[in-house]
């Protein structure tokens, strides 16, 4: 058999300028990392990710469809893997027996072991640096079952996929938006043969990946055999506008006490005898001297925060769960070095900092003990929690910044 094929730069420049967003690829035999999740460490994940469902009583995070139909979220929670199943494969011989058309459905798998999830970013860090971060979020699910239909039909996500099958083959068949266009039928259709010879079929078995990009109405087709397939769905739909919106946003919240949070709006007048409307009410007026005095700092600095608040998330929805209780005694060390707490030096205050991690977001004091210890972190060294700086650091043991260090003696 042929080595894989490596995703390398020349792959990914290639990928950006002629395949993101363009077209489909079907890529045969590929060196990523996700191919070093075996299907018995997926199967151990699900069970992880399953008793603490059954603990919590609460199946979020899972979906389960049978034949074509949604499940109740307490539904769910009886049809989960369990250790007894023993493999993958002994979950669906189970499910088979039960159900003759079942998709289980878990979104953010990976989530469950953080140890497993540099695989994923691995795969990311070089799709962000090639074709940008996402400005929504990327999110990775797995799909398995013996369904022969995508649940819901033939539909289009605002998301580009890409897909890696672990266990069995797995087919998309694909149309492209004026196709679906001018055939509004296909939307949702579960029978389409009159329009199989207008769509792209893509195959792939494990070790294989497919792309599509945000714009091909799909649908996964099987003959009834098992399939396990992760997923990766990179969300498209938020635009740079949004987000800058969102960040002028807070920005302006951030001013409430210039901006007057009055229901009514004082006037003089409303309009001259011909109707021209020309004075501003003074609420106004106070507004436009707030923004006048903003300064090429303070935007710079807020959208910087903005930004690295963003991309500590990794692109990611969901924060990873942790439960690392630190204690003034504690060694902590970065859980990866490749994700490091990031920081920011305040644009307007010189001995401000601003630190985050998963979405969170602190204040501290430059060359203080915790900007030093969080330096030291991002070096790789392993580190003793500072009582006065506890608090803070429990913050971002929550978001996943870190795991239990060696200790020193
Ligand atoms: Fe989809």
């Amino acid at each position: 058999m042929a080595s894989p094929a490596q995703l390398d730069q020349k792959f990914w420049t290639g990928f950006a300028r002629n395949i993101w967003e363009k077209k489909p690829l079907a890529l045969k035999n590929v060196q990523s990392s996700l191919r070093e999740i075996s299907a018995d460490e997926i199967f151990k994940l699900l069970v992880l990710f399953a008793d603490r469902c059954r603990k919590l009583n609460d199946s979020e995070g899972f979906k389960f469809y049978i034949d074509g139909f949604k499940a109740d979220p307490e539904e769910v929670l009886q049809v989960l893997p369990e250790k007894s199943d023993k493999s993958l494969l002994g979950y669906h011989e189970r499910m088979k027996a039960l159900f003759p058309d079942y998709c289980l459905v878990c979104d953010e798998l990976l989530q469950v072991n953080l140890s497993k999830q540099h695989l994923l970013t691995d795969f990311t860090d070089q799709l962000y640096q090639h074709v940008g971060f996402p400005n929504r979020f990327s999110e990775m699910g797995l799909y398995l079952g013996n369904y022969r239909k995508t649940p819901f039909g033939v539909h289009v996500d605002s998301c580009g996929v890409f897909s890696f099958p672990v266990v069995g083959k797995k087919k998309f068949r694909l149309w492209s938006p004026e196709y679906v266009k001018k055939n509004p039928s296909l939307d949702r259709a579960f029978s389409y043969e009159k329009h199989k010879k207008h769509s792209e079929l893509l195959e792939a078995g494990p070790g294989d990946i497919t792309y599509w990009p945000s714009s091909a109405w799909h649908i996964a087709e099987s003959d009834g055999s098992f399939s396990a397939t992760w997923s990766l769905g990179v969300w498209v739909d938020k635009s740079h506008k949004e987000m800058v919106t969102e960040t002028l946003k807070s920005l302006l919240d951030s001013h409430s006490e210039t901006l007057s949070s009055m229901g009514t709006t004082r006037f003089k007048t409303r309009h001259n005898q011909s109707g021209e409307v020309t004075e501003l009410p003074p609420a106004y007026q106070q507004s436009i001297e707030m923004l006048q005095k903003m300064t090429q700092q303070e935007l710079q600095e807020t959208f910087l925060k903005s930004w690295m608040k963003h991309i500590s998330s990794q692109g990611f929805k969901t924060i990873p769960h942790t439960t690392l209780k630190l204690t003034a005694k504690s060694h902590i060390s970065l859980r990866s070095t490749k994700s490091p707490i990031l920081w920011q030096q305040s644009q307007i205050s010189k001995s401000k900092v601003y630190f985050s991690f998963g979405g969170a977001l602190i204040e501290g004091t430059k060359g203080s003990s915790l900007h030093k210890l969080i330096l030291s972190l991002n070096a790789g060294k392993s580190c003793q929690v500072d009582k006065k700086d506890l608090q803070v650091l429990q913050l971002l043991a929550d978001a996943g910044a870190f795991s239990r260090g060696e200790v020193i003696l």
